[in-house]
């Protein structure tokens, strides 16, 4: 299983893709976790140490470059993904390792390939390459996926609040998950204080027919916990988020279990 979690900056991707690595890890399925935000922090939600040695900075000198038929330059990624796993991996705790390919790497290493194609190969490669349940927690766009990535991608998981700039921003999501022909693109309602909440959301989502496979509460549990930096699974064993983040891990694994005997 592949998941591509997006949505608007702040809705709480980072979180739940921590919590639900971590979850799916517990149950025994190892998980790579990705993180492709330039500002990374996936780390904290996996509960790395803050402390820890933090892996190399990308070098677009992972990159190949080679001119097609057409003219054009085109990049790949030279290394195998075990390479880059040996540079840029950290075994996290509950059978998670981390992948975090977000960060900029130093100015002047000579290659007029960016960075951003130096993450998408990246990212490209992971999907492709990995065996194990592997989570894309996205910076606020989808601009690190690019068409032939999304044939890895099992699921697009569209972190929603409730309010109106937050589902708009899903329903955008949704578009351009349709684009790249992710083939289950769901909805996960996030920071739900009541009933209202929930129906918003429902509401919104049901016009463009995006399924909400969660409902995620507000959790003081969790925000409380999100203050001390690295994420505390102890901590934060009686939260009601975190209950609802396992059903998540539970509906996913049937939905792409279901989806693959079709
Ligand atoms: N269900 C929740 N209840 C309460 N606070 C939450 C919840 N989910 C996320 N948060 C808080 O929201 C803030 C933003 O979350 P984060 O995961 O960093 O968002 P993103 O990665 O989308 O930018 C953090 O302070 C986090 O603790
Ligand atoms: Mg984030």
């Amino acid at each position: 299983m592949k998941i591509a979690v997006c949505g608007k900056g702040g809705v709480g991707k980072t979180t739940i893709s921590g919590l639900l690595c971590r979850t799916l890890g517990n149950k025994g399925i190892p998980v790579l976790a990705i993180d492709g935000d330039p500002n990374p922090n996936l780390a904290l939600t996996l509960g790395v140490d803050p402390a820890a040695v933090m892996p190399k900075a990308l070098s677009s000198k992972l990159l190949e470059v080679f001119e097609k038929e057409d003219g054009k330059k085109y990049a790949k990624l030279k290394a195998p993904l075990a390479e880059v796993m040996d540079l840029h991996g950290i075994q996290a705790a509950n059978n998670v390792t981390l992948l975090a390919v977000g960060q900029p790497e130093h100015a002047g290493t000579g290659c007029m390939c960016g960075i951003h194609t130096t993450v998408r190969e990246i990212i490209h490669t992971a999907l492709e390459e990995s065996e194990q349940v592997t989570l894309l927690d996205l910076e606020a766009s989808l601009e690190q996926m690019k068409r032939g990535t999304s044939k890895y991608v099992d699921v697009l998981l569209c972190i929603v609040e409730p309010y109106y700039r937050s589902m708009e921003a899903v329903a955008r999501f949704q578009r351009l998950g349709n684009e790249l022909e992710i083939k289950n693109i769901v909805a996960v309602a996030n920071k739900v204080k009541n009933a209202e909440d929930e129906e918003a959301i429902r509401q919104f989502c049901a016009q463009t027919d995006l399924p909400v496979v969660a409902v995620i509460p507000f959790d003081t549990i969790i925000s409380e916990a999100d203050k001390g930096g690295s994420l505390d699974m102890n901590a934060i064993d009686h939260s009601p988020a975190l209950k609802a983040i396992n059903q998540l891990a539970d509906t996913l694994l049937k939905r792409v279990r279901t989806s693959a005997n079709k």
